[in-house]
């Protein structure tokens, strides 16, 4: 018995024209395409537009830093521990640190704070007044703007993250919550001081606190002083992270630096 015939949409007729045009398209596009790469392999073979095709290393913090920094976030996932980074100056490792946490299916949102406004007068004036520092040598990050940072992010297509603006030295940590990773990036005695003493009873065991510009002499040598201040209050060891941070873990699941 024949079967009945299944109902299909009715075809409608395409003008000759549609194909036409589509074929079109492809066509300037594959020529587009062609000419991008010729471009391309002009460019690169001239000595002064080459340079835009350079790679780049576009952090400040060295690999081994971030590289602590993946695995403390790693390591405390299970904890629901924040990641936070201090002091973000234009994003770049803020960057570094959303794409880890997008990649990795990571639900947790990376709190970033900063002045937004460079060092406090405060903590220049400490660096002046008991570090025998010159307040013309300290960077000046006053350029900086929550607003643009802010936008930075979100045109990557970042949303899981938290901007608070401020004195990480004022900031109410406790609102925070526990605390998995941390960036701890302000160069300065006071402000890393300050901001050590108050995070550390926050971090989650086997969470730490990645701090850079742990070397000497510096114009920025007050995170070494506050680290080791910090390290030998609490019994801790002095590891190295990089080749110029360090590494303040709570006692737990132990994570490598990649330095022995
Ligand atoms: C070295 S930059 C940070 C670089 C950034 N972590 C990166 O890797 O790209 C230092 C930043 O610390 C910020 N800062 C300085 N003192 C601060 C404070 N007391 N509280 C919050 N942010 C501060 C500055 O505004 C500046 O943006």
């Amino acid at each position: 018995m024949p079967s009945s015939p299944t109902p299909t949409a009715p075809r409608i007729p395409r003008s000759p024209g549609v194909g036409a045009s589509r074929s079109l398209v492809y066509v300037l596009n594959r020529r587009a395409r062609r000419l991008m790469t010729m471009i391309k392999h002009i460019v690169y073979r001239l000595p002064v537009l080459r340079n835009a095709m350079l790679p780049e290393y576009r952090y400040w913090v060295d690999p081994g830093e971030l590289s602590t920094m993946v695995g403390l976030i790693d390591a405390t996932r299970g904890t629901g521990g924040a990641i936070v980074e201090i002091g973000v100056a234009r994003g770049d490792t803020s960057v570094f640190l959303l794409e880890h946490l997008r990649t990795t299916g990571d639900p947790r949102p990376l709190v970033l704070v900063d002045t937004f406004k460079g060092f406090t007068q405060e903590s220049i004036d400490y660096e002046v007044a008991n570090r025998q520092k010159r307040a013309v040598e300290i960077s000046d990050y006053s350029y900086g703007s929550a607003r643009i940072f802010n936008y930075s992010l979100a045109r990557l297509g970042y949303t899981n993250y938290r901007i608070i603006k401020g004195d990480c030295s004022k900031v109410d940590w406790k609102e925070i919550g526990p605390i998995g990773a941390v960036f701890l990036d302000v160069d300065l005695y006071m402000p890393t001081a300050m901001t050590l003493k108050a995070l550390w009873p926050l971090i989650v065991p086997g969470g730490g606190i990645v701090l850079d510009d742990c070397v000497e002499p510096a114009w920025c040598d007050g995170a070494l002083q506050a680290c080791r201040e910090f390290i030998d209050r609490h019994g801790l060891p002095f590891i190295r992270a990089g080749g110029k941070g360090a590494l303040l873990q709570k006692p737990g699941a132990e994570i490598d630096a990649g330095n022995d």
